[in-house]
């Protein structure tokens, strides 16, 4: 029998029922569902509704009902509906008819809230250990491998000289944004609900800033339509995982290019490519292209609860009960792909040769144009300069370096016989040393940096 059956005289069809439940999936939040209980039977008796040996008897019965969901022997009855009345059916049949005193002045819809906002914040903070696992991971291999060159890119074009732990940290840096959004938006969601009743409020005058503080929030949601209501936290979740998908997938195809013959920089570890069932040959970035592919339904997961609460009428509707799977298959989609991400870095290994094979001259063009910057040259100018000798190297079928120094002073007056210096890339990388540059000084300063930020998170 369901626990609202009272005004209704026939059964649900099986098909409705079907539709209707949510314990398929919302029992993932078992634990937040009894603590919330557990709390909220406390409450009622500080408020002077149930006794002090009801009180023990309810929170003791919800520890049993735990227990057995931690066992795995929780047997699930037919009319279980939702987490929360299959939580309260069986109190009943442990505890008896006391049981039917723990949802006064209770509603679903203020338990449903109080019991998503403990289990995302649970989740999120395990989530936010995975990902400074692999900033950690970015940033030891940045440390280890600071003296590797490689071609930096825009458009997919060699573009100039950059360190590889500079490249890694690029990423780093991305991910650090999403720790610290993470962090801030685990705060926001981090209010309780509980005591909001149905949706006008708790008639029996419950201690809701005490609840919030025996539950680990910070406070007690300013409203009661608000607290019912408000999904805004599963909304932040689910742009918050869509965002870091989009970084993490970014960082994915980088890899996968940089695997690929053609570039041959890296070469990830069997643990984390698969073979072709054709071609003996092959060794695939299954481990970076899933982690690509996901992005989509993360991105789904987001633009699909946009819709779903879009335009919804004041205060609970059921359509929030759609919600809870984005929120679950999101949190799942965001712990595997950071440990992967974490195992495929962590394991792949450099090319440093390879990467200094496409290193080519006419990626210090730049550095040439800055060689006259420095002789007091105009930069507009000494950039039409550089161009020019790129062209007279390339006429001449040869690189830069090439080029003889009378060539150069024909170019402009101001160049001298140190142009020969500037044929160096270990000097054009470390000249690029303002904060956040690619030379060593400031390379070493970021995973000084980033080193220190994990060492505080703890
Ligand atoms: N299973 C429901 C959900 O996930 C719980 C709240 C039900 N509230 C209601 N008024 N029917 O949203």
């Amino acid at each position: 029998m369901s626990l609202w059956g009272g005004r209704f005289s026939e059964k649900n069809d099986p098909l409705m029922h079907q539709f209707n439940q949510s314990l398929g999936f919302d029992r993932r939040m078992w634990k937040a569902d009894i603590q919330g209980s557990q709390v909220y039977a406390q409450a009622l008796h500080r408020a002077g509704i149930l006794t002090s040996e009801e009180q023990t008897q309810l929170v003791n019965g919800l520890e049993a009902v735990g227990k057995e969901w931690a066992a795995g022997t929780f047997a699930i009855q037919e009319g279980d509906e939702d987490i929360h009345t299959a939580n309260e059916r069986r109190l009943g049949e442990l505890v008896g008819p006391v049981a039917g005193k723990l949802h006064t002045g209770r509603s679903r819809n203020d338990q449903v809230a109080t019991d998503m906002r403990i289990w995302l914040r649970d989740e999120a903070n395990a989530l936010l250990g995975l990902l400074k696992a692999l900033i950690a991971v970015a940033t030891e291999r940045a440390e280890k491998e600071i003296d590797i060159l490689m071609p930096g890119y825009t458009h997919l074009q060699r573009a100039q000289p950059i360190r590889w732990s500079h490249f890694l940290l690029s990423h780093a840096w991305s991910w650090h944004a999403d720790a610290e959004r993470l962090e801030q938006l685990i705060h926001r969601m981090n209010a309780l609900p509980l005591g909001s009743g149905a949706l006008a409020g708790n008639p029996f005058n419950v201690d809701r800033e005490w609840m919030a503080q025996q539950l680990g929030f910070h406070s007690a949601t300013p409203n009661s339509l608000y607290g019912v209501s408000d999904r805004d936290f599963v909304a932040e979740f689910l742009f918050w995982a869509s965002l870091t998908m989009v970084h993490l997938s970014r960082w994915a195809e980088d890899l996968i290019v940089y695997c690929s013959a053609e570039f041959g920089f890296v070469v990830l570890a069997d643990a984390y490519s698969t073979g072709s069932s054709l071609m003996p040959q092959k060794k695939n970035p299954d481990s970076l292209e899933l982690i690509r592919g996901k992005a989509g339904r993360v991105f789904g997961g987001m633009t699909g609860f946009m819709m779903t609460v879009k335009g919804l009428p004041s205060t609970y509707n059921k359509d929030l009960q759609e919600d809870k799977e984005p929120m679950f298959a999101t949190l799942d989609t965001l712990s595997a792909c950071l440990q992967i991400a974490a195992g495929t870095l962590s394991t792949l290994k450099t090319k440093p040769e390879k990467m200094k094979a496409s290193l080519s001259i006419d990626m210090l063009a730049t550095d040439v144009a800055e060689y006259l910057v420095r002789k007091g040259v105009p930069f507009r100018e000494t950039h039409h300069i550089a161009g020019r000798a790129v062209r007279l190297a390339e006429d001449r079928g040869v690189d830069m370096s090439a080029l003889g120094v009378a060539d150069f002073k024909q170019l402009h007056p101001a160049f001298a016989e140190d142009v020969t210096d500037i044929w160096d890339y270990e000097v054009s990388v470390n000249r690029r040393s303002a904060k956040g540059g690619t030379s060593r000084v400031t390379v070493l300063e970021q995973i000084e940096s980033l080193k220190e930020w994990l060492g505080k998170q703890g």
